[in-house]
């Protein structure tokens, strides 16, 4: 009898799915408080067959030369610019992670945030909290004026699933929807056209494509001069595609009138950073795929891709150098 696989899992995971990767495989759980350092996790792949890893665990050329073991590496995530795949492609080394599971509710979180932004709820929130809603100031015809998303253009970058799933939700809410995407795509109720023309027509525009060499910077000093004065960006994709310094600039002279931010080219936020002070921005925490459902879908599936790995079989979703 072979022995059995052994696997490094470097987070606790919702679900029963650590359960069932134990019945197969000799597995490790990191026990730490949060992520583990760099040295926690190559110590503990060192020995393994299999890692599990998390978004937040950086797998890298270094990484996967000291663990000769390694026959597949799982993501808990889509996103998968935390590992080099090209040297994990090097060494015959399958990466699975997690699409389509996450989907509808990264896509709620970004509308969601859409509409914070739009009508301005964390500020009002903020005003009531902050004992600011005075008698005298019970109905005022002019304060926290937001903007209307019905009736408004939303251009959405990126036509992967996530942005199918805006496209959705936009047409319910009786947006016209423009999109531009790498590769071009036809979608009913969607006018494809240049990402330019997109920026410079949209009252709101949502990005969703992944984080690429290509995509790195893409909304940055440039995109933003082209958008529509008094527009709104969302951002629930990746940190890195959007430049923070020129987003926090474009909301302070104005030009955008908000923007909402899931996520950061350095996580967690640094509390020097200038966004911390730009004006009608709505932060959250990388929550895109949070509701207990999907974690638990996202970890099932991990697991599921490891132990295809482990038993020689082709993961269920495998990434593919270059995509997310
Ligand atoms: C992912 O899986 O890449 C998402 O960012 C998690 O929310």
């Amino acid at each position: 009898m072979s022995p059995r696989p052994r696997a490094f899992v470097t987070r606790r995971l919702p679900g029963g799915a650590l359960a069932r990767l134990a019945e197969r495989a000799d597995t490790s759980v990191w026990q730490g408080e949060g992520a583990p350092p760099p040295e926690a996790i190559a110590a503990g792949a060192r020995e393994a067959d299999g890692l599990l890893c998390m978004l937040t665990d950086r797998v890298d050329g270094a990484l996967l030369r000291a663990c000769p073991r390694l026959r597949v590496i799982s993501s808990c995530s889509v996103g998968v610019d935390h590992i080099d795949l090209a040297a994990a492609s090097a060494r015959g080394i399958p990466v699975g992670h997690t699409p389509g599971v996450l989907v509808e509710t990264t896509a709620d979180l970004a509308f969601g945030l859409l509409l914070a932004a739009a009508r301005r709820i964390p500020e009002a929130d903020r005003y009531l909290r902050e004992g600011r809603w005075s008698f005298a100031h019970r109905w005022d015809p002019d304060a926290l004026l937001g903007r209307d998303l019905h009736g408004a253009t939303l251009g959405i970058v990126g036509l992967g699933a996530i942005g199918r799933a805006i496209a959705r939700r936009a047409a319910g809410f009786g947006m016209r929807v423009l999109g531009w995407s790498r590769t071009p795509r036809s979608l009913p109720g969607v006018e494809a056209c240049a990402l330019d023309r997109l920026l410079a027509e949209s009252d709101f525009v949502s990005v969703h494509v992944a984080l690429t060499p290509e995509t790195r910077g893409l909304i940055g000093q440039r995109a933003l001069a082209g958008m529509r004065t008094g527009a709104i960006l969302v951002n629930a994709a990746r940190g890195g595609i959007v430049d923070e310094a020129a987003l926090a600039a474009a909301l302070a002279s104005g030009k955008l009138a908000g923007a909402a931010l899931d996520v950061f080219a350095q996580e967690p936020l640094d509390p020097a950073s200038p966004l911390l002070a730009a004006p009608n921005l709505v932060l959250t925490p990388h929550i895109g795929s949070a509701s207990v459902a999907t974690r638990t879908r996202m970890a099932d599936l991990a697991v599921e891709n490891l132990l295809a790995g482990l038993e020689g079989r082709r993961l269920p979703s495998q990434a593919v150098t270059g995509r997310a």
